[in-house]
């Protein structure tokens, strides 16, 4: 069981690996979701530019994939421990589908975006729940068009070459600060560490005092930075690592 005493704070990190045991794809494993795309064709400003159908109609299938999954032992044990520790807990999720707040997450940062989010590609109305599928026609701003404008709506995900949204590495940034103080455990689940900033919160954590845990299926990229690797499947590994089996 991870040793976090009462005054204790947990930071944790999830990847793909972790909605891998909810039927979600990783990305990077051999059935990955960009088997059959180049990345920079679905996620990238560029690819938007190019073909924003063939964008939509990826975000539209995950969409879809997300909503048939339920979340799994994995994610109830984060939300559990999140109970225990309250202010002391935060978690910093890659993953776009949403299961970590329907397994009852709160203090959760999805650093990537969100499935379920759509925002205009040019207007600055705030992002909005949207559930919408896309597969064959491409979804238009009406703010835009109440103004005489013709802007396409687009996924509240970050692609690659773009900014994470403001204040979200200042939030890490400051819980491990404010836990440093204490015992400090950083806890990275099923990501395969080779997508930065992401895979660099272990060196921040490890910077201000924490003692780094990997719970992953294989060895990561930025592996050598932890203290401790657990291998294996997280929905069997969280809830007895997080004492909630
Ligand atoms: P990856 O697909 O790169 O890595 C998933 C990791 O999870 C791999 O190292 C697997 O070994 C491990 N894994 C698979 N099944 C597991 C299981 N059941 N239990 C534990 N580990 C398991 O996914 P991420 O690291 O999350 O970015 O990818 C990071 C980012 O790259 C994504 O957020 C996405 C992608 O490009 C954007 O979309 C911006």
């Amino acid at each position: 069981m991870l040793p976090i005493p009462p005054s204790g704070h947990l930071l944790v990190l999830t990847g793909a690996g972790v909605s891998a045991e909810s039927g979600i794809a990783t990305f990077r494993d051999g059935n990955g979701l960009w088997e059959n795309h180049r990345v920079e064709d679905v996620a990238s400003p560029e690819g938007w530019q190019r073909d924003p159908q063939l964008v939509w109609s990826f975000y539209s299938k995950r969409r879809a994939a997300a909503m048939a999954a339920s979340p799994n032992p994995g994610h109830v044990a984060l939300a559990d421990v999140e109970r225990r520790l309250g202010d002391r807990f935060l978690l910093i999720t890659q993953n776009v589908d949403g299961l970590h707040r329907r397994a009852g997450s709160q203090r959760l940062i999805e650093m990537h975006g969100n499935l379920f989010l759509t925002r205009c590609s040019e207007c600055s109305r705030p992002p909005f729940q949207d559930r919408g599928l896309f597969e064959d026609r491409l979804p238009e701003c009406e703010e835009c068009a109440r103004n005489g404008r013709c802007a396409l709506l687009r996924p509240h995900i970050v692609w690659f070459g773009e900014a994470l949204f403001p204040g979200d590495m200042e939030r890490v940034q400051d819980f491990a600060r404010s836990a440093g103080g204490d015992r400090f455990v950083f806890l990275a689940v099923g990501t395969s560490g080779v997508v930065y900033p992401a895979a660099g919160l272990v060196h921040l954590a490890k910077a201000c005092g924490a003692e780094a845990w990997l719970v992953n299926a294989e060895p990561a990229d930025n592996g050598s930075a932890f203290d401790h690797f657990l291998r294996g499947r997280s929905a069997e590994i969280l809830p007895e690592l997080l004492g909630v089996a």
